[in-house]
């Protein structure tokens, strides 16, 4: 199948990631969020990267301004008629408000239209069956930052056709990353791997073995990660580590997978991370 035009659904930092790339490929892009404010610093972010793009000489003037045409935010879902071959979901980490997200785009999307989702870690199939089109769905799992990260993990659910996992490999190519194929299972490969490493980094600091910037030394010195796990936390998003963390739990039923005392509470004094100013670390842009 040719996908001409896009719609992301959800414009926060891996939403508006995703328009971006998509834009830059030359894909038509609709972008939607609840939130207006939400879909703004959206629309900013485009912009910035677009313009660092342009400062560091990767881009031309014309290429930015070309991309930024082709995006279009959509603050009223139902006001026009849908029209994207392709619609990804990047909302909240949550079944129920996912479900919820699909359940009307199946409504309204065009029948020949393909549905994805960002998840990090919920189940493809379970997401799937509330929609008419199980064979049409699929997981299209971005890293962050969307526009530097080259992995996607593409994962099937029970009935997605070989036709769509086909269309979001040549997707994926087009927009300059790379595929790997996983199957529908909690937190597939990526998050079944990370967060465990932070829930356990998390736990370091919680039972007085080391300080927030020592966790993230010893990683960064002794095993050569780019960024320490707390820091890197605190770019997920300290909510949407939690949220996986007890998918995990769930799926697998081990008490191994228990999200630390201490991140939780982080999330309860709203020190979400990076994008809220603060969690293990503070920010001041
Ligand atoms: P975020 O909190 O930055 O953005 C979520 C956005 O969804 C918000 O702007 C919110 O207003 C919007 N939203 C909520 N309900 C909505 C609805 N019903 N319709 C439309 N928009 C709605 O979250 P983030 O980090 O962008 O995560 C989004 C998804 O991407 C989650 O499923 C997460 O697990 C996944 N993901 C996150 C990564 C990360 O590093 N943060 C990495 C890879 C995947």
């Amino acid at each position: 199948m040719t996908v001409k035009e896009v719609m992301v659904i959800g414009a926060g930092q891996m939403g508006a990631g995703i328009a971006l790339v998509f834009a830059r490929s030359g894909y038509q892009v609709k972008l939607y969020d609840t939130d207006i404010e939400a879909l703004k610093r959206g629309r900013q972010y485009v912009e910035q990267i677009l313009e660092k793009d342009m400062a560091k000489g990767k881009i031309e003037a014309d290429t930015k301004s070309e991309a930024l045409d082709r995006l279009q935010p959509v603050v009223d879902l139902e006001a026009d008629p849908i029209t994207a071959d392709f619609i990804i979901e990047a909302v909240v980490e949550k079944m129920d408000v996912k479900k919820e997200v699909f359940r009307k785009l199946d409504e309204l999307a065009p029948a020949h239209s393909l549905f994805a989702t960002n998840t990090s870690s919920l189940a493809i199939t379970e997401m799937a069956a509330v929609t008419n089109r199980a064979e049409q769905f699929i997981g299209m799992h971005f890293m962050n930052p969307v526009p530097v990260m080259k992995l996607v993990e593409i994962i099937r659910g029970l009935e997605t056709s070989e036709d769509t996992c086909q269309t979001v490999k040549e997707l994926t190519e087009a927009l300059g990353k790379q595929g790997v194929e996983v199957k529908d299972f909690p937190g597939f490969v990526s998050n079944r791997l990370l967060m465990p490493m932070i829930n356990e980094a998390v736990y370091t600091v919680f039972e007085g073995i080391s300080s927030i910037e020592d966790v993230d030394q010893v990683m960064k010195l002794g095993m050569n990660h780019r960024m320490g796990p707390l820091e890197l936390a605190d770019f997920i998003g300290l909510d949407t580590c939690v949220s996986i963390m007890e998918i995990l739990h769930e799926g697998f039923g081990d008490s191994k997978y228990s999200p630390c005392p201490l991140l939780r509470q982080y999330v309860q004094a709203g020190r979400l991370g990076k994008k809220a100013g603060r969690g293990f670390y503070t920010y001041n842009d």
